[in-house]
């Protein structure tokens, strides 16, 4: 192996940029030659290639967001793209790849394999964490950061006058950042899209609560079965006009800000180790850690839904907010 490229695809994450610079300075020090591939599968397909050195990638370990942009490509579906891409890997004498990315980015590159023999390894970036095969994603840890700050916040003025606050998070699929943030930040209920459960609860929870005066904090994961916090708050509404309700709508500010300490850690970890199961000949794996243990995960598995949240965190979250 010579030459390596990187780049990242999908929702960027806070980390990817610790990521990237952990490929390249490692590749470097394997004497390997890097590429970067600017907006993901897109650019791939437009000869968006550019070198990379050490220099390239000083001074973003602290940065949110991804220096080699991103995208989500309709065109890397379709055949034709695909071709197009795989010519430009060739035409830049490529050896193997690095893809920071989520389910999508590693379904893609396993399609791909069926047309281009080139190595593809993954590090899992997406603040949602749901990919099998690691702890926690890239991006995870500083978004539901990001979440709790936010609610805390949101508690001050809910508790001042005794609102019931639906807040929504991200996670189209997915209610971990629902989950976590909702323990962390103390909230009354989480809804979450693999619990068809949660709204028969939430409302026998308000019923029981409706002479307590007190604020209530509801999160809300965006790919919950009711359609989101609007929703959810019209039920509420219905069935309870004497609440005060308000909605909160966090959106892509979960996305950005200054990846934490345990991120940065996590994503030198992984993309240093991305550049050792290329040298030692794996594909289509992704990099987790589990246990504080490197693992690599065949992409067919790491992007198989998880449909289970944790039941002991689940009951551990409606003890503590009784
Ligand atoms: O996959 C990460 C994610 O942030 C999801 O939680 C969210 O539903 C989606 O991306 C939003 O994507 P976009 O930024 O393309 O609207």
């Amino acid at each position: 192996m010579k030459k390596i490229a990187v780049f990242t695809s999908g929702g960027d994450s806070p980390g990817m940029n610790a990521c990237i610079r952990a490929v390249v300075r490692t590749a470097l020090y394997h004497k390997l030659e890097v590429m970067g591939i600017t907006h993901g599968y897109e650019g791939m397909i437009n000869n968006e290639f550019i070198p990379l050195n050490q220099k390239s990638v000083a001074n973003i370990i602290q940065r949110g967001g991804t220096i080699l942009k991103t995208a989500r490509s309709a065109r890397f579906r379709t055949r034709e793209g695909m071709l197009e891409a795989k010519r430009n890997l060739e035409k830049h004498n490529i050896d193997g790849v690095v893809v920071i990315g989520g389910d999508g980015s590693f379904t893609g590159a396993l399609e791909f394999s069926k047309v281009c023999a080139i190595p593809f390894v993954g590090c899992p970036g997406t603040i949602d964490n749901d990919l099998i095969g690691t702890d926690f994603t890239i991006g995870y840890d500083t978004a539901i950061n990001t979440v709790i700050d936010a609610v805390d916040r949101i508690r001050d003025t809910a508790e001042s006058h005794d609102r019931v606050f639906i807040v929504e998070v991200m996670g189209r699929d997915a209610g971990l950042i629902a989950l976590r943030s909702g323990i962390g930040s103390g909230a009354e209920a989480i809804m979450i899209p693999e619990s068809k459960n949660d709204l028969n609860s939430l409302l026998k929870r308000l019923e029981k609560g409706r002479k307590d005066k007190s604020s209530k904090i509801i999160i809300v994961a965006e790919g919950d079965e009711t359609g989101g916090a609007y929703n959810v708050s019209k039920i509420v509404k219905e069935k309870f006009p004497s609440y005060d309700v308000r909605v909160s709508i966090l959106g892509h500010i979960q996305r950005g800000g200054s990846p934490t300490c345990m991120e940065r850690v996590n994503a030198s970890r992984m993309g240093y180790s991305a550049i050792g199961a290329l040298l030692d000949g794996h594909r289509n794996v992704m990099i987790g850690i589990v246990n504080k243990e490197i693992t690599h995960t065949p992409f067919e598995k790491a992007i198989k839904h998880i449909e289970e949240l944790n039941p002991d965190l689940l009951r551990m979250m409606e003890i503590l907010s009784l």
